[in-house]
């Protein structure tokens, strides 16, 4: 068996030069696909508020909801690294609160990290998390807990002093010990500079091709979600169409009295 991928190796594999690769998942059979595709991280994304549970946006699922994700997506890893994303209002109270929450994620789910996004609290959690053993990979730029403030899914960073604001958050970050910063929805050339100017790993959402790495949404990658492609998604397949064809199949089959047949 491979040996697990730890926030060491990420360096490493990040000073070699080699690109990183991180992958939402957020159940056990995902996980076992994603892990076994070879990916660095998987990360159990706020996100699952939206494509697993079908609400607006990432600001309602609770630590409860996410723990129970996280769990399902660690007993399906075996060598990639499991994030689990601290939710809203999980960490802004401060740093004991984080700690109480991000501890969950490591004892009770499973987790090898957490994931949190800027906020003003930021450093100082962070700082104060991995102190106390918790690994922590920052998030700047579009940060979806903030949508309300920034009004909807816009890009950030587009002028100098929110580009230079990018930056400053990104090594502060860095500078509480966080061990890799997503960029998300951030213009290419401002990902760049702030990839250049960090030792940590950058991993990059929509925020071009000069990131350390690049992460996605699983379910934009397959095309599980009818009516919603992104455009900084690719979409490796198209789930949702096959799934009703294979579910139209089985229904006309069992309506035929094709299905089931000897050898089932
Ligand atoms: O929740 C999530 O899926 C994320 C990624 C988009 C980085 O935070």
């Amino acid at each position: 068996m491979a040996k697990q991928m730890n926030v060491l190796e990420f360096q490493k594999k990040c000073d070699r030069g080699e690109k990183l690769t991180v992958v939402t998942a957020y159940d056990y059979s995902m996980a076992l696909a994603v892990d076994g595709a070879g990916v660095d991280a998987i990360l159990v994304g706020d996100s699952l508020n939206m494509t697993m549970l079908g609400r607006p946006n990432t600001l309602s699922v609770t630590m409860e909801e996410m723990l129970h994700h996280a769990r399902a997506v660690a007993a399906g890893t075996q060598n990639a690294m499991v994030i689990g994303d601290m939710p809203f209002l999980s960490y802004q109270l401060g740093p004991e609160q984080a700690l109480e929450n991000a501890g969950a994620f490591l004892a009770e789910a499973g987790v090898n990290a957490v994931k949190l996004e800027w906020c003003p609290q930021a450093s100082e959690v962070t700082r104060f998390l991995v102190e106390n053993g918790i690994p922590v990979m920052g998030h700047v730029g579009f940060t979806p807990q903030q949508i309300h403030r920034f009004g909807g899914y816009h890009r950030q960073g587009k002028d100098p002093s929110s580009a230079a604001r990018l930056l400053r958050e990104a090594k502060a970050l860095e500078k509480a010990g966080a061990f890799a910063v997503v960029l998300e929805l951030i213009p290419s050339d401002i990902a760049k500079k702030i990839t250049q100017s960090l030792n940590i790993p950058t991993i990059g959402i929509g925020a071009g091709p000069h990131c350390d790495g690049q992460v996605q949404v699983l379910h934009d990658m397959l095309g599980l979600l009818p009516d919603f492609h992104p455009q900084h998604a690719k979409a490796y397949l198209q789930l949702h169409e096959s799934i009703k064809n294979a579910v139209r199949q089985y229904v006309s089959e069992v309506r035929s009295g094709n299905f089931p047949s000897k050898d089932n």
